[in-house]
């Protein structure tokens, strides 16, 4: 193999090297290329772009593998936990019992949220979309914990990340309540992670709440199917928001403004949306044809990197399958999704363009089953991914090679021209 690529511009030729990764496809590097030819490279969307170098995450798309810090995703969602793929995403190993022990200490002494952040939410309308309210929410995290936004400072970009890792369900339950009316239920630090943040969403003061360790165990697994996917759209606002210096907190708001487009996280309320609107199995080919036709898209369905399968959506579908078992639901909709996918799986409109399942199919289901509304469904793909966000933003930090990010364009817009007074133009 060789170790540079040569580029012919105009008769001179440039020697760009070609960067290995651990695994994956190679690298050419171009950071030298507009100072040694004069051109940038156009590549709108990153189709062939790496925007940076990690270690986090890994992704083959032609094989279906998803690694975070080598391991597959199928084992840390039957073996792990929540908690301990933030700290395996946070610091590279999987913690010892010691370790574990003193991050969950860490991450449940911080599900509190200042007094006086509570009033905030009264700023916004009932009925705002829980995203709007997380999206200002998280923005004004740095309001109140001034004492962690140093960011040069290594300390303090890890008492933000506990902080984010901690503080998200209290502030995604509080989004929730706040909507439908009910008070705001404190954290318990005594519970697990998302044992903690199923009570402080569907607990009320007037009965006691029980827990349903199958829901709980649910609950943790689409979390840690959340939990990072490399440089994603949401991923990159957060590192290239960060690359300036931003506060974290900030720079975590710009990235669940991004998570909300339905192209992106904002598709798991579209894809139930879009299953309500099928209803039944017979009106599935008609759907099926508004898609060919482009009327619509299939919503939880492609993706930019999975060309064969999306290793997260066959947990999320056992995960629907057994929310469903043990509530004892048989919901008409998880009919419609299955044959819909039958269907989709074996017309040649989706085969030819490699369209499978995503993450965002059978998630929306598993959700409703367990008491949240569609609206919430983005704002559960947040608090999980904040972890990826701030992991991936701390590495950011740790690159000696970090620079802002500043993209160039292809400018087609009209050439240098003389300003003309109102009263002249015709
Ligand atoms: N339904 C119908 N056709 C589709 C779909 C779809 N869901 N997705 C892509 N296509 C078609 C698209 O029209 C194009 O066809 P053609 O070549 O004939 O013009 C071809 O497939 C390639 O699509 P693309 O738009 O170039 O692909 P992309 O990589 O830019 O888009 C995507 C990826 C996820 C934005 C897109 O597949 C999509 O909009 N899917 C629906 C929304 C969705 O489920 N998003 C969640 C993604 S997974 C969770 C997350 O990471 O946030």
């Amino acid at each position: 193999m060789t170790d540079k690529a040569i580029l012919t511009i105009d008769g001179k030729s440039v020697d760009l090297p070609i960067m290995k990764g651990t695994t994956g496809p190679d690298v050419i590097d171009v950071r030298k290329l507009y100072a040694d030819t004069d051109r940038f490279t156009f590549d709108p969307g990153f189709t062939s772009t790496a925007s940076c170098e990690s270690k986090i995450t890994f992704i083959d798309g032609d094989a279906g593998i998803l690694l975070h810090r080598g391991y597959p995703i199928e084992q840390l969602a039957e073996k792990s936990s929540f908690l301990e793929v933030c700290y395996l995403l946070l610091h590279g190993e999987l913690p010892t019992a010691a370790e574990f022990e003193t991050f969950e200490h860490n991450i449940t002494y911080h599900t509190m949220l200042h007094a006086q952040f509570d009033r905030f939410f009264e700023g916004f309308r009932r009925d705002a979309h829980p995203m709007a309210v997380m999206t200002g929410a998280v923005g004004a995290l740095s309001a109140f914990y001034k004492d962690s936004i140093d960011v040069d400072d290594p300390v303090q970009r890890q008492i933000s990340a506990h902080r984010l890792i901690a503080k998200m369900p209290t502030i995604a339950a509080r989004a929730f309540k706040y909507t439908t009316g009910q008070p705001f239920i404190s954290p318990r630090n005594n519970l697990s992670y998302s044992e903690n943040f199923l009570r402080m969403c569907f607990a009320v003061p007037a009965e006691d709440w029980k827990s349903n360790p199958v829901l709980t165990r649910a609950m943790d697994r689409i979390f840690i199917l959340h939990a990072d996917h490399e440089q994603n759209a949401s991923t990159s606002t957060v590192r290239l928001a960060g690359s300036s210096g931003a506060h974290p907190f900030a720079c975590i708001a710009a990235g669940i403004a991004c998570l909300w487009g339905p192209s992106h996280g904002g598709a798991n309320q579209e894809a139930l949306e879009m299953l309500e609107q099928i209803g039944t199995v017979e009106n599935i080919p008609a759907y099926v044809q508004g898609v060919k036709d482009r009327k619509y898209k299939l919503m939880g369905f492609g993706h930019r990197v999975y060309k064969n399968f999306d290793p997260r959506a066959k947990v999320m579908q056992k995960t629907c399958h057994e929310v469903l078992d043990a509530l004892k639901i048989d919901d008409p909709l998880l009919h419609v999704a299955m044959e819909l996918e039958k269907i989709a799986l074996s017309d040649p409109y989706f085969i030819d363009r490699k369209l499978y399942p995503n993450i965002d199919f059978y998630s929306g289901i598993t959700l409703r089953a367990m008491g949240f509304p569609a609206s919430m469904f983005t704002v559960l793909f947040a608090l999980a991914r904040t972890v990826g966000w701030i992991s991936q933003w701390k590495e950011m930090f740790e690159d000696p090679a970090r620079k802002i990010g500043r993209p160039r364009q292809l400018y087609t817009g009209a050439t240098q021209r003389d300003f003309i007074g109102i009263d002249k133009r015709g």
